[in-house]
């Protein structure tokens, strides 16, 4: 049983690959959950399939943000953990044919979103000293890649974690971010099958040779927002299947096949 007064937590994007994945294991974790998403449709039947409760969110709206943090604390009581998954996801392609109007919504969300997000549910649990926030980067975050607008967001979310672990560290509350590499959601599985993008070349720069599973995500969530990880907080923790370990391999012909 968690040292955690409340066992009320919220995960922004939870109708999504991961979110869903995080849904499931904090409801196994004995978490009453809330689900929140731009989607409400899918964050209903999301909440249904787990024993959850659906809130709509848009986290590019402040006043939204504020609602469903208010709805959490009506409906479930005084929430003690965040999973801030959602993102605005986008496509490689060259810096010069960066739709800006992209830009300013893939900032507006993952960036704004994400520190709005924190602000609001961190509220309450600055107030009641007592709380756990895992936030979502990317492996992007570490390294080029043809995400213009994605990459950056995501290296400024590791920043933005740091800021909050230790601004509110003497607060009770831990703040990690979560970098997950390729991961098999539903939304990667269908541009796989429509050829937008190749497991295979993927699976190549992994050092485990698998893509990542939507639950080993979650299970990092999971013991980033227990107790378990009491004495954890500013950390970036990949969960990559060893992406970032095999980058200088390429030099040398690429990561060994088994012996
Ligand atoms: N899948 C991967 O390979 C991968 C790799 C690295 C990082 N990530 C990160 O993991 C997180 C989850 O991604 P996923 O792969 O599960 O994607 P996904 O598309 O399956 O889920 C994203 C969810 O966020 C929701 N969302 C989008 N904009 C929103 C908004 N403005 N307000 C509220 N909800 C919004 C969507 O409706 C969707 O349900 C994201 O932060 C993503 O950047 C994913």
């Amino acid at each position: 049983m968690s040292s955690i007064e409340s066992r009320v937590a919220a995960v922004t994007g939870g109708a999504g690959g991961i979110g869903e994945a995080t849904v499931q294991r904090l409801r196994q974790d004995g978490w009453q959950v809330a689900v929140l998403d731009l989607d409400p449709d899918n964050a209903k039947r999301v909440a249904e399939r787990h024993g959850a409760l659906a809130c709509p969110i848009d986290i590019g709206d402040a006043a939204s943000i504020e609602a469903a943090a208010a709805f959490v604390e009506r409906e479930l009581g005084p929430c003690s953990a965040l999973a801030a998954v959602a993102a605005h996801l986008e496509n490689p392609h060259a810096p010069e044919r960066q739709d800006m109007d992209e830009w300013d919504d893939i900032l507006r969300v993952n960036l704004t979103g994400t520190f709005r997000t924190l602000t609001a549910f961190g509220r309450g649990m600055k107030e009641r000293r007592s709380g756990a926030i895992v936030t979502v980067g990317s492996i992007t975050a570490f390294n080029s890649s043809p995400l213009q607008a994605y990459g950056p967001t995501k290296a400024a979310i590791l920043n933005m974690t740091r800021n909050f672990a230790v601004a509110w560290g003497r607060s009770g509350i831990r703040v990690n971010c979560v970098c997950p590499g390729p991961t098999r959601t539903p939304a990667v599985e269908a541009s796989y099958a429509r050829g937008e993008r190749n497991p295979e070349t993927m699976i190549r720069q992994t050092a485990l040779g698998t893509l990542v599973r939507p639950m080993d995500v979650a299970n990092a969530i999971s013991f980033l927002l227990s107790d378990q990880a009491a004495a954890i907080t500013g950390i970036d923790l990949p969960v990559d299947s060893g992406t970032l370990a095999t980058q200088l391999w390429s030099l040398y012909g690429g990561v060994p096949g088994p012996e």
